[in-house]
């Protein structure tokens, strides 16, 4: 049975249930092959409503990116410029990865409807349910020495912070170096993976998820305390295309204010937008744990944090916790 069969039955009973059953006997397959049929569409973004008596019903369909409405949207001149949309990939960081090594310019954009491997920053996983939220790579080629990359990930968390306040008006902090908050709980995240040849910076993947229509029911159990979305903070569905045509055009401006002023400005306006600052927080590293107050952002992208003992620290890489 195909996709198309069972969706035109529906799409012909629009708003009332279907009974297995009678869906079984017009498409002559069993009930299991309904059931298993079901679940399919579901874990492609199909809301159903099922009843024992009734059946099923279609409450929503997938609410999908569409290339020409991307590109009719786009307001950056060459960030998205050439963009590439998928429905299903494992990472969107592998595709842009192999564009880029096949030479794609600066501004080549990646979008995938569903990622099922996508990759978080520590080697750990990152949920991306199909049609859900925003899930792009992007190739960046920028004219840095490789030891300033870490400006780039903060430059992004700044760009999207503001233009996600902007769209959704919702209270959203940064966390050092690059989640973004609100409440407490994650809505999204960004990944940078670069390629060198000596010092010089071949290409930079600026990865970028972004949880926008998740429903709590994406999320396993234990993510739910860490984790959250824009619809359930905001307690409605927000359109897709316009978060990235919003952020794309931010995230552009602010990296050509950065190519012709450097961090400076960026660092006034992560500063302003940071939860991190001021709080006693516990920082861990691989060489162990540091706690302290973070009083403000380096050059270098490294989070200054003022000790116990009245010194200071750089930190340029770890995680930050709760108060020890
Ligand atoms: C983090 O751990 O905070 C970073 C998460 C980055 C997720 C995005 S989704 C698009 C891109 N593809 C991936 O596999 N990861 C990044």
């Amino acid at each position: 049975m195909n996709n198309e069969a069972i969706l035109s039955l529906f799409d012909n009973n629009s708003g009332v249930y279907v009974s297995g059953e009678r869906i079984s006997q017009e498409l002559g397959v069993s009930r299991t092959a309904v059931w298993k049929q079901i679940r399919k569409l579901e874990a492609a973004g199909y809301r159903f409503e099922a009843s024992r008596k009734l059946g099923y019903r279609l409450m929503s369909v997938p609410d999908l990116f569409s290339a020409e409405e991307l590109g009719l949207s786009l307001k950056s001149d060459v960030f998205g410029k050439s963009l590439q949309l998928f429905d299903s990939v494992e990472s969107t960081q592998n595709i842009a990865r192999a564009a880029a090594e096949e030479g794609a310019p600066e501004g080549t954009l990646i979008i995938a409807e569903q990622q099922v491997s996508g990759r978080g920053r520590m080697g750990r996983g990152w949920i991306s349910p199909r049609g859900q939220g925003v899930w792009m790579s992007m190739v960046l080629r920028p004219t840095i020495p490789i030891h300033f990359a870490p400006q780039l990930t903060l430059l992004t968390a700044v760009a999207l912070c503001r233009s996600l306040k902007r769209i959704t008006g919702l209270s959203i902090g940064i966390k050092w170096p690059n989640d973004l908050l609100i409440e407490g709980k994650k809505i999204s995240g960004i990944l940078l993976e670069s390629a060198a040849e000596d010092e010089r910076l071949r290409y930079v993947i600026a990865g970028i998820g972004i949880s926008v229509n998740l429903e709590e029911s994406d999320y396993p159990e234990e993510l739910l305390a860490k984790a959250t979305s824009l619809r359930i903070a905001g307690g409605r569905k927000w359109e897709r295309t316009e978060v990235v045509a919003d952020f794309l055009k931010e995230w552009e401006q602010l990296y050509l204010l950065y190519q012709e002023q450097g961090f400076g400005p960026v660092i006034t306006l992560w500063e302003a937008l940071s939860v991190s600052l001021g709080k006693q927080v516990r920082l861990i590293t691989p060489q162990g744990d540091i706690a302290g107050v973070p009083v403000g952002l380096e050059e270098s992208g490294a989070i200054r944090v003022e000790l116990a003992d009245g010194t200071f620290k750089s930190v340029f890489s770890a995680e930050m916790g709760e108060p020890l």
